[in-house]
This record gives structure tokens, sequence and C-alpha cells, in this order.
């Protein structure tokens, strides 16, 4: 029997300190590669493109031929699942996502869940595509992550129909009608279990939760919103996937990290570029193996600041199970030679 390739990305999830720190970048497959807007100006709108596995593929494996990160990311969104739900979903050039807004029980009972399955198949499709492309190509230490939005963030965008500095709408009402906020949050919870469940049937090998939004919550709505549905997602998963590693990324969450790391039963914290490196180490990654957390507006910059924020970080998480990302994902007008440069600084570093 073959052995299998040493894939260093689930090394470190599971908590070993690797020879090597591996990488990827959130968004990493996206329109800062030339690739990436010539095939999306053929395709049509985004969304067509996230539903056609194969080209979905060829977008999940475009940073990867580049690049060779050591984890390739479905091509996909968080906003697939209320629209899998049956909520209206444009992608608008420009202004971003739009959804027809949930306010009130009559919204909400608008939804419908029979479709669900066979909206996001063709996401499935892309992952069993991909898992066989990286092996075909010769990628076979290159591991395929699955993702999902967390409940409080894709509500967020579901109750005010699109993006928001504040989601007033979202947190009025939360604290006004909590038994309406809890009932999408309860619905998110248990589909997107099942989501990342059969992505996992389908060849995901670790899964992330995305909750850009978590840092906008107190403490109080933090631990309601934030930590028990995704404590619950984590434990319904891991109902059928006993191992399956988790990274959980509150992004904004500051000193709500903490509990969040304690309570969800998550098994890897990815980290956002505002959290203090030494209290890091020292309170989150003495727990569990943590990943991030360059600004991606230094990886956008370049120059100096560049080479020693990303040596900052690599002596500083190196220590012990640690993956290289960055603390958001990467803006659009990146120069590619940004992202080859701290590629090469990351291969190069020599852990101690
Ligand atoms: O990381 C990857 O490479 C995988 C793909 C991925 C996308 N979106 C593709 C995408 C992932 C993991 C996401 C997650 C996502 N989507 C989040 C959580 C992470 C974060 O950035 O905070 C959120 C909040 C969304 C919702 C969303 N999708 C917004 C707000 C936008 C518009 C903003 C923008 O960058 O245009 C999108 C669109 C989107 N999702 C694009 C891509 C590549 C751009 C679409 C295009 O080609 O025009």
């Amino acid at each position: 029997m073959n052995a299998q390739k040493q894939k260093l990305f689930l090394d470190a999830l599971r908590g070993e300190k690797t020879n090597r720190i591996p990488l990827w970048f959130m968004r990493q497959a996206g329109r800062y590669l030339p690739e990436y807007r010539e095939l999306r100006a053929s395709k049509g709108g985004f969304l067509d493109m996230v539903y056609d596995p194969q080209s979905a593929c060829e977008v999940t494996m475009q940073p990867i031929r580049r690049f060779h990160m050591d984890a390739a990311i479905l091509f996909s969104d968080i906003l697939v699942i209320p629209h899998a739900l049956g909520q209206k979903l444009d992608f608008v050039p420009g202004h971003g996502p739009k959804l027809e807004p949930i306010r009130s029980q009559d919204d909400l009972a608008r939804l419908s869940y029979r479709n669900f399955d066979n909206v996001l198949s063709p996401v499935y499709e892309t992952l069993r595509l991909t898992s066989s492309a990286l092996k075909t190509e010769g990628y076979e230490d290159v591991a395929l992550i699955g993702f999902a939005g967390s409940p409080w963030t894709v509500a967020c965008y579901m109750v005010e129909g699109q993006g928001s500095k504040d989601f007033m709408q979202t947190k009025i009402m939360a604290y006004q009608n909590p038994q309406l906020f809890a009932e999408i949050i309860d619905t998110l919870v248990e589909y997107t279990a099942q989501y990342l469940i059969k992505q996992v049937e389908a060849g995901a090998e670790a899964l992330q939760l995305f909750d850009s939004w978590s840092g906008v919550l107190d403490a109080t709505q933090f631990k309601r919103w934030v930590i028990e549905p995704t404590r619950k997602i984590v434990q319904l998963v891991r109902e059928v996937y006993p191992k399956i590693p988790i990274i959980g990324f509150p992004k904004g969450a500051g000193y709500n990290y903490l509990p969040y790391a304690q309570n969800t039963g998550v098994s890897t914290l990815g980290l956002d570029s505002a959290v203090p490196t030494d209290w890091a180490v020292r309170a989150l990654q003495s727990q569990m193996p943590v990943q991030g957390n360059l600004d991606p507006f230094c990886l956008f910059a370049g120059g100096d600041s560049l080479i020693l924020e990303t040596e900052k970080i690599l002596q500083a998480f190196g220590k012990a199970a640690f993956i290289f990302n960055l603390g958001h994902g990467i803006h659009k007008d990146t120069p590619i030679a940004h992202v080859e440069q701290t590629i090469a600084a990351v291969r190069d570093f020599k852990v101690q």
C-alpha cells in the first residue's frame, strides 16, 4: 500500500509542530489573479461560476498551480446557504451581495427547504472534482478545505439584505425580537451542519467557519449568537466525523477569542490581524493550533514592513503548531509579487 503523502497543513491542524510552516491565504482564489479574472469574464456571474463544478474546481486550483499553497479552499461563498433556503441573492458588481431582507416572521416563513440539497449539489461535485484534480495533477501534499459562514455572520446578510458597517438592523432584531432571531440562527445551525457534513463526505479534509462580523457583538450577545451556535454546529458535524479538524475564525472578536476557544469545540483558531501576538501565543496557542494573521494591507503594501511583519509572525507563532495566513481575505489589487515574496519567506523560515 502506498503511504499517503504527508500533508503539513493537516499535521499542524492536529496540533503537531511541523518542520516547515504550512500556509494558505484566505480568498486565495479570486480577483487578484489574472487567470481568475479571465475565467470570470467568460463565465458571466459570480454565482454561475460557483454552481458550475468545472469552473469552481478550476478556480480552486488556480492559486495552487501558481503558488503551491499547502491547502486549497473550495471556491464557493458563505451566502449559498440562504440562497439554497430560497432567499433571493444577487452579486452586484462593485456593490457586493444583495438579498431580499428578512425582517419579520412572514419573511422567514417564505424560505423553503425543499431544494436545499439540489441547489448545493454542484458544490459537493466541485469538492469531488477538486479532490481528484489535486491527486492527478501531483498535489498529493495539498489538503482540501471546505467552509461555511457561521450563523451570526450569515444572518447579518440575511437580515440586512446586504453588507453593512455596523449590522444595525440585525443587532436590533436580536435585542427586540430574540425569538424570531433565534429561529433564523437555529435554522442556520441545522442546515450549515448538514452542508458541512456533506462537504466532508465529498472530500473536504478540514473545515473553516467564517464569522466575519462576530466583532460587532457585546460579550452576552457573542455568547448567545456566536459561541452557542458554533458549538452546536461543531457537535453535529463531530457526531458524524469525530476527527474532522475545524478552524473557527471569529474575526474581530478581541478578548472574546478566549471564551470562543474554550467553549465552541473548534480545533484551530483563525486569528485576525488585530489580535496581539504575545497574548495570542500565551492565551490561545497554548490551547490549540492557530492560523493567521498578517494584515492583508501589509501584504498589499509590500516593502520593509511586509518582510518585518512576516518575520515577526513566524518567530512568535513558529514555536508550536501554526499555519501562516492573512488576518482576513486578500485584497483584489494585491500585487502578485508580494504574495510570491511572502510565500518564499515562510518557506525559507527555519523552525527552531
Ligand atoms: O477563500 C477563497 O478563495 C474561497 C472562496 C470564498 C469566497 N468568499 C469567494 C468570493 C470564501 C471563503 C468566501 C467567504 C465569504 N464570502 C465571507 C467570509 C470571509 C470574509 O471575507 O469576511 C463573506 C463575508 C462573504 C460574502 C461576500 N462574497 C461578499 C461580502 C462579497 C463581495 C465582496 C467582494 O470581495 O467582492 C462576496 C463575493 C465574493 N466571494 C468574491 C469571491 C472571489 C468576488 C466575486 C467576484 O468575482 O466579483
